[in-house]
């Protein structure tokens, strides 16, 4: 039985590297190029299996040759696709990005088959839930999909995280029904209104506003993620100014070289280590490291580290007072 449910996209991410970004109206010359499995639901749920998770995933693709590459590298993964629909007539879910020396990246994205999951898609696959004590979820696919999975985790007694990426306006339905927010400091900063978030290195007094002010956003507890300087763990409550909890998870030092999917390595890591019963601050630590281990290789999903890997690494310490 499935003890992580994802519920989120499957794309074909079409990458070319090279030197550096191209500038509008520009064409430039990459140094190779590959067609890799994708899409932050397929990515978070191989990123959870890996970790160790009965993993099962409920997204669409298209009846092309690509939903069929996707599919295929989700089930080597271990993850269990068969409530992943095939439409016909439809095109899968593809991204195009650029990835450049410094591992600096540019996705567009297009929907296709990801677009057409629905919330019946979500209730008909009902009975997945109810062995789950995690459900993951991003914002790839229609928030009616998300919506209803966020609920039917709640009434399966579930933790539900959502990794509210790429960004969009969010429901206070929808943000009612979340348990863990996950966010890097841009989705966090535009949450918040466009209030500016502390460097990585400012100490908790710093960020402690942010958690209040994503409580009284209806978020109680949160994970940014801050790229090379690890990630802050909020605990904050509504009304109560003096009750904010800080947490900081220190960075593994990694020589980057792809970026894409990182947050998604993070997010399917997390839920791996919340199903397994680790308090919200141990599953980040462990997820910080999975997800500094993939920005080692190129690729998404292809680049994620399995459990083994990740806990023989030795895990920074966080330092008195911040990092
Ligand atoms: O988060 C990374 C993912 O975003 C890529 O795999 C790409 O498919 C885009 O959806
Ligand atoms: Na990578």
């Amino acid at each position: 039985m499935a003890s992580v449910v994802v519920v989120g996209s499957l794309n074909a991410d079409l990458t070319v590297y090279c030197s550096r970004l191209p500038a509008p109206g520009e064409t430039i010359a990459g140094t190779a190029s590959e067609v890799g499995p994708g899409g932050k639901g397929a990515n978070q749920a191989v990123a959870a299996s890996l970790s160790g998770a009965g993993v099962a995933l409920i997204g669409a693709v298209g009846d092309d040759s690509n939903g069929a590459m996707l599919r295929r590298a989700v089930t080597g993964a271990g993850v269990d696709v068969s409530r992943v629909r095939t439409i016909g007539n439809q095109a899968s879910g593809m991204a195009i990005i650029t990835v450049d020396d410094a591992a600096e990246n540019t996705i567009v994205t297009t929907a296709g088959a990801n677009g057409r999951l629905s919330a019946r898609d979500v209730e008909e696959a009902g009975e997945v839930f109810r062995g789950a004590r995690v459900v993951c979820l991003c914002l790839e696919v229609p928030r009616e999909a998300v919506l209803a999975a966020a609920l039917a985790g709640g009434s399966a007694g579930a933790t539900v995280i959502l990794n509210a990426s790429p960004f969009g306006p969010l429901a206070p339905e929808l943000l009612a029904a979340v348990d863990v927010l996950l966010v890097n400091a841009h989705e966090a900063s535009q949450l918040l209104a466009g209030a500016p978030l502390p460097p990585a290195s400012a100490d908790d007094a710093a960020w402690a506003p942010i958690a209040r002010g994503l409580a009284e956003a209806g978020v109680a507890r949160a994970v940014v993620t801050l790229g090379g300087g690890g990630a802050v763990v909020l605990q904050g409550e509504r009304g109560r100014a003096d009750r904010a909890e800080v947490e900081r998870i220190p960075a593994l030092p990694v020589e980057p070289v792809d970026t894409t999917g990182a947050g998604d390595a993070f997010a399917g890591a997390l839920a791996a280590r919340l199903a397994a019963g680790d308090a919200l601050g141990d599953a980040a630590r462990y997820a910080a490291v999975a997800a500094a281990l993939s920005t080692t290789g190129r690729g998404a999903q292809r680049s994620y580290p399995t459990r083994e890997k990740v806990v023989s690494q030795e895990f920074p310490q966080t330092t008195a007072g911040g990092r």
